[in-house]
């Protein structure tokens, strides 16, 4: 990791053991809210692709407050913290209102409160896991992804032992073909994926279709709302085109929605929203003859602080649906704006038809060429690959007055500075081609070494041996 990543090296101590007597905490703090402005200020400007979704400092504020008052308290104990009974259950209940449970005619919809996105599908996984096992007896699972649904459920059937059964999209929409999901079905399916809409390119797949086709089969369907679930529903409401994904859709047996995206809640909460109880409570794990206790906790967590399920709950509260509806309209603006900007160049090419959240490339020259002067002007992407493309998830930050225009002028400076370079290879590439061209012995190296980086780098810890 380049030293970018560890800049308070030689600027604050470091904490090889824990000290001897406590520290002052106005001296902590101090340092404290200098790291934390110094940060803010990485994206306060609306120049960073997703990641800070409201950005509203009032609000922030807020939820800290709520926060403060459970953050110490374990939501696991419901007989001495009802408040976490009471806020999981609103939660879920919101967000089932949200996403149209009230449709389900052939279920008891419910649902978890999980730690973020990939919690929420890894709940999902294991539900249809051991749902097929209880009631199929299927014991070889398989799942079928568009390739542009997330990693997590690439990290979920790792973990689960399920078999990932992967489809390329139409690379016209960037949205799956329901035919090509259908011959890969087999009696060892238990669910297939669609995405409302996916990180990479922002389409949603054709969830009606896709219903269609997991009833007709047999099988689950999952609707990966993680990153559009809170925001879609207010797009639709604003006249926008975007396909039908919530529990309305026969077939939809579960949706994944982010409370710590568009819900703008802190970062640590989901909801994994399920047609039945059926298939919820499938997941269960309890250990009645257990020498600590009866145990039984609802999810993979144990122990987890009542004050995240506290701010989630006031999150929602707090915007309500005419702060969601308003804040969603300047968005989803926003988007329209810089997508006007990117098809202005005939050289950029918008992925699919796009939401909030919108990917481009080029059939002229690396778009990563692109890249490498946006981020001279401060603008942080998601770089893409196959085909090589940045994508931009429009968040709070980016309606703030001139970001948008900012956007429009940089990105016309960018095209000339990526036209005048076509025939070169782009600097941001070099790092990601590494790994591009398929796994290669180095590149697993490299990549194990990042990772480990992120918790071993020598500015704390002593080299061992
Ligand atoms: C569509 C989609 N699904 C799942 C996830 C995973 O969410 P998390 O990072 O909260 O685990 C993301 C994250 O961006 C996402 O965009």
């Amino acid at each position: 990791m380049s030293n970018g990543y560890y800049p308070y090296t030689g600027r604050f101590e470091v904490n090889r053991t824990i000290p001897d007597h406590g520290r002052d905490r106005a001296e902590v703090l101090a340092e404290l809210a200098q790291m934390a402005s110094e940060e803010d200020g990485s994206w306060e400007s609306g120049q960073i692709s997703g990641s800070y979704y409201c950005g509203d400092h009032e609000h922030y504020d807020y939820m800290k407050d709520v926060f403060g008052l459970f953050a110490h308290v374990n939501a696991l104990q419901r007989d001495v913290c009802p408040s976490a009974t009471k806020f999981t259950g609103e939660i879920i209940a919101m967000t089932l209102d949200l996403l149209h449970a009230e449709a389900v005619t052939d279920g008891t919809p419910c649902g978890l409160v999980t730690s973020g996105g990939t919690g929420s599908i890894l709940h999902a996984l294991i539900a249809y896991r051991d749902h097929a096992r209880q009631t199929r007896g299927i014991t070889n699972p398989n799942i079928i992804k568009p390739e542009t649904a997330h990693a997590a459920f690439d990290k979920g059937s790792h973990l689960f032992g399920i078999e990932i059964r992967r489809v390329a999209i139409d690379p016209d929409t960037a949205t799956v073909r329901p035919a090509d999901v259908a011959a890969l079905i087999d009696e060892n399916t238990v669910a297939i994926i669609g995405s409302a809409c996916n990180y990479g390119y922002g389409t949603v797949d054709p969830i009606e279709e896709l219903g269609a086709l997991a009833l007709e089969r047999g099988v689950g369907l999952h609707v990966d709302g993680c990153l559009g679930g809170f925001i879609l529903p207010w797009g639709r409401e604003l006249g926008y085109d975007i396909p039908l994904f919530d529990f309305r859709v026969p077939g939809v047996t579960s949706i994944s929605a982010d409370t710590h995206k568009y819900g703008y809640g802190f970062k640590g909460s989901s909801v994994i929203a399920f047609r039945d109880t059926a298939l919820r409570n499938s997941q269960y794990f309890y250990l009645t003859d257990w020498t600590g206790g009866k145990y039984c906790s609802p999810g993979m967590d144990g122990s987890t602080s009542n004050g995240l399920l506290a701010a989630t709950w006031a999150s929602l509260l707090d915007y309500g649906k005419d702060g969601f509806r308003r804040v969603a309209k300047e968005i989803f603006a926003t988007a329209a704006t810089m997508q006007d900007a990117v098809t202005s160049h005939a050289e950029l090419r918008i992925i699919g038809t796009p939401t909030f959240c919108f990917s481009f490339t080029s059939d002229l020259f690396d778009i990563y060429h692109v890249n490498d002067f946006m981020k001279l002007r401060g603008w942080r992407f998601n770089g893409q690959q196959y085909p090589n493309a940045i994508h931009m998830a429009v968040t709070g930050p980016q309606t703030q007055p001139g970001v948008a225009e900012k956007f429009t002028a940089d990105l016309d400076e960018a095209v000339t500075y990526a036209v005048e370079r076509k025939d070169e290879p782009a600097g941001s590439a070099a790092i990601y081609g590494g790994v591009s061209g398929g796994l290669t012995d180095e590149a697993d190296e490299f990549i194990r070494a990042v990772m480990a980086d992120m918790m071993d780098h020598q500015q704390a810890v002593p080299p061992l041996g």
